[in-house]
């Protein structure tokens, strides 16, 4: 948690005015006057722009790029390919752990995907750079792609997810099924994803000696610079990284690409500074997506409705170089009771980029399955979806045993039933019409994302004229990070936002870990809370010692740090000043320094995770076979609420990707090329605002001792997790038709068995 305290009466607690304000995004005015600078925003002078030529095939070799073409094109400067290739120190391909991950920058002639990097054309102009490509003219050996679940031989996967097991028993599944009254067999599919940030990746590079400037976006700088480090064989702190905004990131930003590598060897081939920034459609192959799953649920419950057995087998995919698999089973360790879980996992090898992590992964593609099998299994045993989870609430976490560090799910399911109006919703399906004769159907589905933290650090200061400076690497990606920190940071140091300086964003900072796992608010926020708690000690140590301070003595009883005053707990009337004890002192400032990360002894003892319930009413059309979603409820618990206008943004965006989930996302291959048949954002379909309905998130009240010393939950990817089974089911209660492949689409519902 924090640095040690020497002022035990120090409140760990200690809120201040801004923690739990609605306040609006400082960078906001940046962004909607066009002044917040993203990497590709970058010009330094002597700049060339560098231009990916990719590959067309999945499989098979380069044997032919017309360089010479690509070189004699006006304003082309230099066309990097193997054969010219700056050396690296380290092979793209070594793997120390999960999060890093295999690349390709041009270390031979083998293609293993449609869409990798075969040749890097770097010209006076972008214009120069993109026709030198298109003069590569590649030629290529071809072997047959394999795209697809069933195109290649099933392995057990080794782990799953961030290393997570595979395979998780608990109890005796066969038995429990044997017993059962009421039995769910079924199988799910989901597709393959990509991330489709706005901000394309991007990067700036620029070389002065081995010392290496990069403006670049990054959902985790110091991973970054240690991953440079490594691959160029130089000291970290000789690679600065300025990423003051992401345009989203989603987790495909969280870890190195090879195009981003491909730019600072560019830059280095040439000797100057290089730009290279990712075309839309070269989004979907290097730079990760989620796998597509086949989930198979076998279930069985009692005559009164409560489980007696789940097992949950996931099939996905990875590629041929690289070892990622969606953790898809995961919720299903977590969210129900039952006496007896299993939760298995294999998987296929394809001609693919390899997948990684994309926003709640694993819990969003797992939870779409989960919660249609819950709703399945429900309507088998006769009983109201919502009346079928409370059956089978879990008191403790069902697999592990251990008791949750705080859970409000109850709340959330009575505070959202009760908002959107559930009781009272006929059992069977395809009972509910409105005025104009479409079919309304209301779903369900429970909402979950684990509560947990990487390792953050920042640095405090408070200066003699009362101002204070907060320091970390944070990263700002679109979620309000720079808000809900400084908001942290000013309670930290008791001072007004006003009077606090909040630098973030470069990798010259103190390292505020990852943003990503929607643990960065309470990563980063705890290090900020200790690096102002050691900063205030400090000036409380000054002034209790000191005889000329009103607060001397006041050891025993402490003090409190508020507006710029320490204040004694025992005499609130005795204070005094920063500025007053800063310069009674001779001091110019003073400083502090704070660590964030999850407590061992607690994690060890207790399960952390945010819940939530989500509802969901669709109309679909019966003659054509057209879905609208038409209203969203989410009522979420994720313990201590730092900005609930933020917090309510988030729930929102998580739930308008459930809704895609369910109803919109899906990249299609083309099985004889291999390739991405819809790379770009008109068919790569993403709900627009008229896909959007009105939606709720209702913050529920949950405090959580234990998560860490402000009871941050994480708030980014839970809104998925419940939306789009809540969708998938509300679909299915307007039909009666079940359909278990996601995205849900009209061509389900008119050619199925009962049509509409
Ligand atoms: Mo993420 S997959 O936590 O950006």
């Amino acid at each position: 948690m924090t640095e040690s305290s020497p002022i035990a009466t120090l409140s760990p607690r200690r809120h201040g005015a801004n923690i739990g304000q609605p306040l609006t995004r400082r960078d906001g005015i940046l962004k909607v006057t066009g002044q917040a600078r993203y990497a590709a925003d970058n010009h330094p002078p002597d700049m060339l722009h560098a231009v990916l030529a990719v590959s067309s095939i999945a499989r098979g070799r380069v044997t032919f790029l017309d360089v010479r073409a690509a070189k004699a094109h006006p304003g082309v400067v230099e066309v990097m390919t193997p054969a010219n290739r700056p050396k690296l120190a380290m092979d793209p391909d070594e793997k120390a752990n999960p999060f890093m991950f295999r690349m390709e920058v041009l270390q031979n002639d083998t293609v293993r995907y449609s869409g990798q990097p075969v040749a890097v054309v770097i010209a006076e102009t972008l214009e120069a750079a993109t026709e030198g490509a298109a003069l590569l003219a590649p030629r290529y050996e071809t072997e047959p792609a394999r795209v697809g679940l069933d195109d290649n031989d099933i392995f057990i996967t080794p782990a799953v997810g961030a290393g997570t097991p595979s395979e998780v028993r608990h109890g005796d599944v066969e038995a429990g099924l044997a017993v059962a009254e009421h039995r769910i067999d079924a199988t799910y599919e989901t597709p393959a994803q990509y991330h489709n940030a706005m901000e394309p990746h991007a990067i700036v590079a620029a070389w002065d000696g081995d010392s290496l400037s990069i403006d670049m976006p990054s959902q985790a700088l110091a991973w970054a610079q240690q991953r440079i480090a490594g691959l160029f064989g130089i000291a970290p702190e000789n690679i600065h990284i300025r990423s003051p905004f992401l345009g989203g990131g989603f987790g495909s930003k969280g870890v190195m690409s090879g195009p981003q590598i491909l730019g600072i060897l560019a830059a280095r081939l040439v000797g100057r500074p290089v730009k290279l920034v990712l075309r839309r459609d070269q989004m979907y192959g290097p730079v990760g997506h989620r796998a597509p799953t086949r989930q198979t649920f076998r279930i069985g419950a009692d005559r009164e409705g409560r489980l007696t057995a789940i097992h949950h087998h996931v099939r996905t995919a990875t590629s041929t170089f690289d070892d990622f698999f969606e953790p898809s089973g995961q919720v299903t360790r977590t969210l129900y009771a039952s006496p007896a879980i299993a939760t298995t996992a294999d998987a296929v090898r394809l001609d693919t980029g390899t997948p990684i992590f994309m926003r709640a992964p694993g819990e969003a593609s797992g939870s779409i399955a989960l919660e249609s099998a819950i709703d399945e299994m429900a309507h088998a045993a006769g009983i109201d979806p919502l009346e079928f989870r409370l059956r089978n609430y879990a008191e403790i976490e069902p697999v592990s045993g251990k008791p949750f560090s705080s859970k409000a799910l109850r709340e959330c399911y009575a505070q959202g039933a009760a908002r959107f109006g559930w009781h009272g919703r006929p059992l069977a399906p395809r009972q509910m019409r409105d005025e104009n004769g479409l079919l309304v159907g209301w779903g369900l589905g429970t909402a979950t994302f684990p509560a947990i933290m990487f390792e953050g650090h920042a640095r405090a200061v408070l200066r003699r004229d009362g101002t204070g400076l907060v320091e970390t690497g944070a990263h700002e990606m679109g979620q309000g990070a720079w808000t809900a920190l400084a908001q942290i940071a000013a309670d930290s140091l008791g001072i007004d936002l006003d009077q606090l300086e909040f630098r973030s964003g470069t990798s010259d900072l103190p390292d505020a870990g990852i943003a990503g796992g929607s643990a960065h608010t309470a990563t980063a926020g705890i290090a900020i809370h200790g690096a102002g708690a050691a900063t205030i000690a400090k000036l409380a140590e000054l002034a209790m010692n000191d005889n000329r301070s009103p607060l001397f003595g006041a050891g025993n009883a402490g003090v409190l740090a508020r507006r710029g005053r320490l204040i004694r707990c025992d005499d609130e009337s005795r204070s005094e000043s920063y500025a007053d004890i800063l310069a009674r002192a001779g001091l110019p400032e003073i400083e502090g320094s704070g660590r964030g990360a999850c407590d061992p002894a607690a994690t060890g003892a207790y399960a952390m995770h945010a819940h939530g319930a989500v509802f969901a009413e669709v109309k679909v059309d019966p003659e054509l076979g057209q879905i609208r979603t038409t209203r969203l409820i989410g009522a979420f618990a994720a313990g201590t609420i730092i900005n609930p206008r933020l917090v309510r943004s988030q729930y929102y965006g998580g739930m308008i990707w459930g809704l895609s989930f369910a109803l919109h996302e899906r990249a299609v291959m083309d099985p004889r090329s291999g390739r991405v048949m819809n790379a770009n954002l008109a068919e790569y379909h993403v709900p627009v605002n008229a896909d959007v309905p009105s939606i709720e998130a209702i913050l529920v009240e949950e405090f959580d001792p234990y998560v860490n010393e402000l009871g941050i939950k994480g708030v980014g990817e839970i809104g998925i997790t419940g939306t789009a089974g809540a969708i998938a089911n509300a679909v299915w209660h307007a039909t009666g038709v079940r359909v278990r492949r996601f995205p849900i689409a009209i061509e389900h519902l008119i050619g199925s068995e009962a049509a509409l």
